[in-house]
């Protein structure tokens, strides 16, 4: 027997704010599809949730840094045969470093999971969401999508884009019942600083948001149809002021906190 409200999957469940995802969502009451690379970091969270609350967990590994990687997820998932009502594309990666001298293949990884794998789980989801009758799709992007960093300029080159795509989806898809959202959080202390190769700086210590608010804001967001969900005043602040700002200034000021 499902939950009321249904199954959400989340990719990118295995640390950082995906774990805060699947425990915002199960505290919600939604049953759980869990999903990364590493099976037993989900494994743990699947017992610990189900330990916790009265809800159902499923477990699928799966390599998003790899060209069919999405497919392949979603083909694991259509075995299961459940109905999702919420996906939260949340697995993601920066590389730190000037772009000159960051490998092809760390560039590679960022385009293929933050943007080709999200956009290709978007599109197998959403058709699936329009076909029940509507759902949910809650994109991480980054407030680096707004405000772009020059040692993370692919990273928020890709972030730009989930921007973008959430925002005309959710215009495009409303008339499905499908509602699609773009979560723009400011900086946050989860393993992303190891796997980007970045010393969180003091300033951006200072800057960093609870994790388990940021998730809150990004599921209560998408469930209230919200294309954009900024969390936190001072980034809610810094997104209205960067409009008047000049661009390169703003990019100075954005270089200057991560090196500070
Ligand atoms: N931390 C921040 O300051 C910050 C700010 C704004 C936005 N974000 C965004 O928030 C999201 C979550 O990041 P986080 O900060 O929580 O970092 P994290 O702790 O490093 O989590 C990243 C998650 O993505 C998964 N992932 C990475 N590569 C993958 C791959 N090839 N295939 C499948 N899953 C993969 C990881 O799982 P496995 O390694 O087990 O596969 C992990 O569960 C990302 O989209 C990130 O860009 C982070």
């Amino acid at each position: 027997m499902s939950s009321k409200l249904g199954w959400a999957l989340v990719t990118g469940a295995s640390s950082g704010i995906g774990a805060d995802f699947a425990s915002e969502l199960a505290d919600r009451g939604y049953d759980l599809i869990l999903t990364a690379r590493r099976r037993d970091r989900l494994e743990e969270l699947k017992s610990e949730l189900t330990a916790r609350f009265s809800i159902h967990v499923e477990v699928l590994v799966a390599d998003l840094g790899n060209p069919d990687g999405a497919q392949q997820l979603f083909d694991k998932f259509r075995v299961l045969s459940l109905p999702v009502r919420l996906l939260v594309n949340n697995a993601g990666l920066g590389h730190f470093g000037a772009f000159h001298s960051q490998s092809l293949p760390d560039i590679q990884s960022m385009i293929q999971v933050n943007l080709t794998s999200l956009t290709t789980l978007t599109r197998l989801f959403a058709e699936q969401m329009a076909q029940a009758g509507g759902g949910y799709i809650l994109n991480v992007a980054s407030f680096s999508a707004i405000q772009p960093t020059p040692d993370y300029a692919v990273y928020s080159g890709t972030k730009a884009y989930v921007l973008a795509f959430s925002q005309a989806l959710n215009h495009g898809l409303r008339s499905h019942q499908v509602r699609v959202c773009a979560l723009c959080p400011g900086f946050f202390d989860s393993e992303f600083f190891d796997t980007a190769g970045q010393k969180p700086t003091f300033l951006v210590r200072m800057l960093m948001l609870n994790r388990r608010s940021v998730a809150r804001a990004g599921i209560a967001g998408v469930l209230r149809g919200k294309t954009l969900v900024v969390p936190g005043i001072l980034y809610k602040s810094l997104n209205l002021l960067l409009r008047f700002a000049p661009r390169t200034v703003a990019t100075v000021l954005a270089d200057f906190a991560v090196k500070h």
